[in-house]
């Protein structure tokens, strides 16, 4: 049987409650579809802070870089926001992204029938869509030296201190994500557009010109376009479903990733999966976790949403697993699911349904897929 390792990285917040809901999952997959999971579980963020005075310990970084694939909840919350910089739950997951060198994350948004009257936008412009954010994960402004918080009082400067971050991006950097968001256009739509401010930024230049060689000197036949990032958010409202694969850079990435989840209903149906250069087994070393944070409002109250996590799930199935089949098996029953008004509170809308807690939402996912 095929049999794979991963390591569950709960983390804060809600984090805890949705992979409480994807291990049901997980164990569904090894009991009915001849798979086997070596399963671990460690701390990440605030809950490993709280444990060794780190967001990340140097043993789980070891551990995450030998399983085939690592499932991470969200980290972060109001107990951790006066924490020291370096220590912040944020920090134990950009060392991940970074240690791992998952440098191509991919967050698509896909609206589900069931739920296109529920978008912040109208029907007619989020029906159907589906497409694909790839975002540049371990460089750019989130990276780039020199950073930091100085004194800075030589003159007529109120309060006397500067704050400094770097975007820079090398070229290599940028090709190898052009690469991804190529190969993955190739799958779906055959169409990339690429967001920048080459108007306004160097880096910005030097992304579009790499991006466009990638494309003529390897995926001529993929139709690439390039467009302003600042547009790019204005087009994704406007007339989201334009786009197949969009790929840009890691803070833009952030930004338009965060808006298209509105597109889908709520960012509670989020997936993503993060992806780094492939290893001697031919599997990419890879993190999945879903596009929300740890919504320290809603926390410890059987609110959330457990989709993106479930859905970040199977993504591991397809992207780790080679299980394409499986993958689509699981969002087959999400897509039931939420077709027969199953809903947590994040997707109740005017037109009502059956609402159900964090934990009933996974069980549901369960029963539509022993349903088959
Ligand atoms: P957030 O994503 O945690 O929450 C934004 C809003 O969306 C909140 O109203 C929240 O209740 C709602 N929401 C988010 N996920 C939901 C779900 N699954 N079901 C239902 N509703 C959901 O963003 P924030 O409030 O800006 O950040 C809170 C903390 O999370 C911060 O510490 C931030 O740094 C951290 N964060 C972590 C990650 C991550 O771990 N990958 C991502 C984003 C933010
Ligand atoms: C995300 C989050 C993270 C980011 C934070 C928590 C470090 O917002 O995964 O989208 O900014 O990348
Ligand atoms: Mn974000």
């Amino acid at each position: 049987s095929d049999s794979y390792s991963l390591l569950i990285l709960p983390g804060d917040g809600i984090g805890p409650e949705v992979m409480a809901e994807v291990v049901k999952i997980v164990d569904w997959f090894g009991a009915n579809r001849g798979m086997s999971f070596d399963v671990s579980h460690d701390l990440v963020g605030g809950s490993a802070y709280d444990r060794h005075g780190v967001p990340l310990a140097d043993e789980t970084m070891a551990r995450a870089q030998a399983v085939d694939a690592v499932l991470l909840g969200a980290v972060g919350g109001p107990k951790y926001d006066d924490l020291d910089f370096s220590v912040k739950p944020e920090r134990g997951l950009l060392r991940l992204r970074k240690e791992m060198d998952l440098f191509a994350n991919l967050r698509p948004a896909q609206c589900f029938d069931a739920l296109a009257d529920f978008s912040s936008l109208k029907r007619e412009v989020v029906a159907g869509l589906d497409i694909l954010i790839v975002r540049e994960l371990t460089s750019g402004v989130y990276f780039g030296e020199p950073r930091g918080i100085h004194a800075d009082d030589n003159g007529d400067n109120e309060g006397g201190r500067v704050g400094i971050n770097t975007q820079r991006y090398t070229s290599g950097e940028i090709r190898r994500v052009a690469r991804a968001a190529f190969e993955l256009a190739m799958r779906r739509g055959n169409k990339v557009c690429s967001m920048e401010k080459a108007n306004v930024m160097e880096s910005g230049i030097l992304w579009r010109e790499e991006v466009q060689w990638v494309h003529d000197n390897e995926y001529p036949d993929v139709e690439l376009s390039h467009m302003y990032a600042d547009n790019g958010a204005m087009q994704l409202v406007r007339n989201p479903r334009q786009f197949d694969v969009i790929v840009t850079d890691n803070l833009f990435g952030d930004i338009l990733s965060d808006a298209a989840a509105m597109l889908t209903g709520s960012l509670g149906m989020l997936p993503s999966a993060s992806l780094g250069a492939p290893m001697a087994n031919g599997r990419p070393k890879a993190l999945y976790e879903p596009v929300h944070g740890s919504a320290p409002d809603i926390a410890g109250q059987g609110k959330a949403n457990p989709i993106a996590c479930i859905l970040s799930f199977a993504m591991a199935l397809r992207y780790s697993f080679d299980q394409g089949e499986a993958a689509a098996e699981l969002e087959r029953a999400v897509e039931r699911v939420l077709a027969d008004g199953v809903r947590t509170a994040d997707l109740m809308g005017p037109e009502g349904g059956t609402p159900v807690s964090t934990s009933q939402m996974g069980d549901r996912i369960v029963a539509a897929l022993a349903a088959g």
